[in-house]
């Protein structure tokens, strides 16, 4: 099959290569002639474990290459992706479609013979229509079925989701789509990924139904810890204790400052917007929203707390930027407000991340970054640790604390042990855990 993938961030050059990898030919195109040009180079763009090397091995074997312009690749594909970003709009919160119309109309100009035409971003219900509808409105005469076939990597892990989904939910009514799709997809289908063939816009709903659900089992276990935190219990117990129950299951129940990334805060906030919309009111992801955003400044008072209350002329050590390991994605970090409530009540801050720090240095003021972990604290009056890098698992901690100023942790994360750390001999506080330093 011959692919074109229109957008070639993380979700597009992702699912590029891995296309490319099954055998398919892909061509990814991008706007962003930088980005593309870096590409050509085999200069990664994100950082994504494992990536560098399937796009260097699929671009040597000849079946993956690069574009800015759309023209050619579309003209000859088979089926066309569009994998292009959905941010929350200004103002109001709805999926901002702008991209993905600009890129439909693109596609529908340059449609050659019968061409499947698929959504990968995330849009809300009905957006499937309103593709069709441009496309055939921009060329009447073109043969086309516009599919919907949402996209569940995660990232960090993105290729390894992509090879071995829990399930690939595709959404159309035409047979001959359903064809193409289940050839592009055959070598999962033979691995026995399950294929879920949909209508166009329960596809679309499935994955904000989704995304909404585990953004409301990470807020339900992080009111839980709180909860915990109050009466004496361990969240990270309760949350084995619940998880072994298979009707609730394990994963995304880890307490910690709230969630962020690219896809649960937009998401969530867009799907509130379509259940508003359409008078079915979504009143628990509402609340999930709410009570998250509260969360991550409230993590800040946290921090505060540990230090007597008083962060004025305070350095405060940051471990972890990015929303989560294994990425350089700062899109929506806890982080972020994190740091703003920090600053706010008069602290210095000193932050390290393995892979986030230059996306940082853009998006955060009046922060500094140190080289490394024992750099970071130096001096520091408290170590915050925000995000839970593999290397921050396993930190000299009497290091740590010989280079701090005082010995005070707050560990978001749940990293370390409260016994432990109280018997180095270190202020410890951590999340659903409160009392059991004591
Ligand atoms: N990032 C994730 O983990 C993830 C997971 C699942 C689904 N998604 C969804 O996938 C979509 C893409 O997300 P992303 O994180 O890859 O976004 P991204 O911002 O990393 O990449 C989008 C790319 O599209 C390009 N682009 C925009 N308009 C274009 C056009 N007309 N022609 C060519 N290129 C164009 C941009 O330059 C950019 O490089 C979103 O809807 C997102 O919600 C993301």
């Amino acid at each position: 099959m011959r692919i074109a993938m229109i957008g070639t961030g993380y979700v597009g050059l992702v699912s590029g290569a891995c296309f490319a990898d099954f055998g398919h030919h892909v061509t990814c195109v991008d706007k962003d002639a930088g980005k593309i040009a870096a590409l050509r180079h085999g200069k990664i763009p994100i950082f994504e474990p494992d990536l560098d090397r399937l796009v260097a091995d699929n671009m040597r074997s000849g079946r993956l290459d690069f574009a800015t312009e759309l023209q050619e690749p579309v003209a000859a594909a088979d089926a066309v992706f569009i994998a292009v970003g959905t941010p929350s709009r200004r103002g109001d919160g709805h999926a901002d479609l702008t991209y993905v119309y600009a890129a439909a109309r693109e596609i529908a100009a340059a449609l050659t013979g019968f061409t499947v035409v698929v959504t990968k971003s995330t849009v809300p219900v009905g957006t499937g229509d309103e593709v069709e509808r441009i496309i055939r409105e921009t060329r009447p005469d073109a043969d086309v079925a516009v599919v919907s076939n949402p996209e569940f990597l995660r990232e960090g892990a993105a290729i390894r989701d992509f090879k071995h989904p829990d399930r690939i939910v595709v959404g159309l009514s035409d047979e001959r789509a359903r064809k193409v799709m289940t050839e592009i997809y055959r070598p999962l289908y033979l691995n026995q990924a399950p294929m879920l063939y949909t209508k166009r816009r329960t596809a679309e709903l499935i994955k904000y139904a989704a995304n909404g659900f585990l953004a409301m089992k990470v807020t339900f276990i992080n009111e839980i810890a709180d909860l915990c935190e109050k009466v004496g219990a361990d969240v990270q117990e309760v949350a084995r204790g619940i998880g072994l129950d298979n009707r609730i299951g394990g994963k995304f129940l880890h307490a910690g400052p709230g969630f962020g990334g690219s896809c649960f805060p937009k998401d969530t906030l867009a799907l509130i917007k379509t259940g508003q919309d359409h008078a079915a009111p979504l009143r628990i992801i509402e609340t999930v929203a709410a009570v998250n955003d509260q969360r991550k400044r409230a993590m800040a008072r946290k921090v505060a707390a540990a230090l007597g209350g008083n962060l004025r002329g305070r350095t405060i050590a940051v471990l972890g930027l990015t929303f989560k390991p294994n990425t350089d994605d700062l899109r929506e970090a806890p982080s972020i407000p994190l740091i703003t409530a920090l600053k706010d009540m008069g602290a210095k801050v000193r932050a390290y991340d393995p892979a986030g720090m230059t996306n940082a240095s853009a998006e955060i003021p009046d922060v500094q970054f140190a080289d490394g972990p024992y750099a970071c604290v130096e001096s520091a009056d408290a170590l915050v640790i925000v995000t839970e890098w593999e290397q921050f698992r396993a930190l000299d901690l009497e290091a740590i604390k010989r280079a701090m100023k005082q010995p005070v942790v707050i560990d978001l994360r749940n990293v370390y042990r409260p016994d432990e750390m109280a018997q180095l001999g270190f202020v410890y506080d951590s999340v659903g855990r409160g009392d059991m330093a004591e």
